[in-house]
């Protein structure tokens, strides 16, 4: 059957979150040459930039781009803070890292256990700026955008973080081939062997929609002003999106 999860990952056959979360933080490190802390870096300023008011972090993990958020929100007095930054993931294990990292002196923070294909808990038309980073690619994504677009507000942004591909398809086959060769071995080692940390990664990175047909996706889906940033040649993009101004739900028309 056709699925929108590039990684053809499910979190109900496979708990390798539960289980690498405490190194997912190396692992991370390792697995792109420390370089993720600038994409998440960039990520996080962007958000910034939005003074959001109610902030809606999806698959949070161990809590980086809330982390990088709350550090530009400290050392940044003219950025507003948000009235809450809810901190999300459907693993406990990540959440509980998450929290360890960003601490209790901010009350705008909250955690919360949540699956981001069907975030329940979360009203309609709520959410003034959805974020989520390298997860879009291990869910289906038709679900997970069907999802940000019902919780945000009229209006309110859309940022997603993910795997891409370089613009050169040459350079981008080189790039895989890589990977392809690099990426077991490393992870093995950093792993202790348990390959599912950088299959997951490896066939997501693989098969995840270039940044042009992602942002028809998320036009498909009724975002509107969708744009994208390549990042380090294009391995991976920042995708912004805005749901539309104007009301979802049919109005009715009297007409006099
Ligand atoms: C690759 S990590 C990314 C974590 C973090 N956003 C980052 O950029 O480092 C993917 C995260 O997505 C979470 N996850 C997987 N499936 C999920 C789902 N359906 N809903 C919410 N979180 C999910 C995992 O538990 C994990 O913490």
């Amino acid at each position: 059957m056709a699925t929108s999860n590039a990684a053809d990952f499910s979190s109900e056959t496979d708990d390798v979150f539960a289980r690498v979360a405490g190194r997912y933080d190396r692992l991370c490190d390792i697995f792109s040459f420390f370089i993720h802390r600038i994409w998440k870096s960039r990520m996080a300023n962007r958000i910034a930039d939005e003074q959001a008011s109610l902030i809606l972090d999806v698959a949070s993990g161990t809590g980086d781009i809330p982390r990088r958020l709350q550090r530009i929100l400290r050392t940044r007095p003219d950025r507003a803070r948000p009235n809450r930054l809810l901190v999300t993931d459907l693993c406990p294990e990540m959440l509980s890292i998450a929290r360890k990292k960003l601490g209790s002196g901010d009350r705008y923070l909250e955690y919360a256990q949540l699956d981001a294909h069907a975030l329940n808990e979360i009203e309609s038309d709520s959410v003034d700026l959805y974020s989520i980073s390298f997860a879009m690619k291990i869910c289906d994504r038709s679900r997970v955008l069907h999802e940000a677009m019902r919780v945000l507000k009229p209006g309110g942004m859309f940022y997603c973080l993910e795997a891409a591909r370089i613009p050169n398809r040459y350079v981008h086959a080189a790039y895989l081939t890589y990977m392809d060769w690099c990426l077991p071995a490393i992870g093995w080692l950093a792993a202790d062997g348990d390959n599912s940390t950088y299959d997951y990664l490896l066939r997501g990175i693989h098969d995840f929609p270039s940044q042009k047909l992602f942002a028809d996706e998320l036009r498909s889906h009724g975002f509107e002003d969708v744009s994208f940033e390549n990042m380090t040649f294009g391995i991976v993009a920042l995708h912004a999106a805005r749901k539309p101004h104007r009301a979802q739900a049919p109005e009715l028309h009297t007409e006099i």
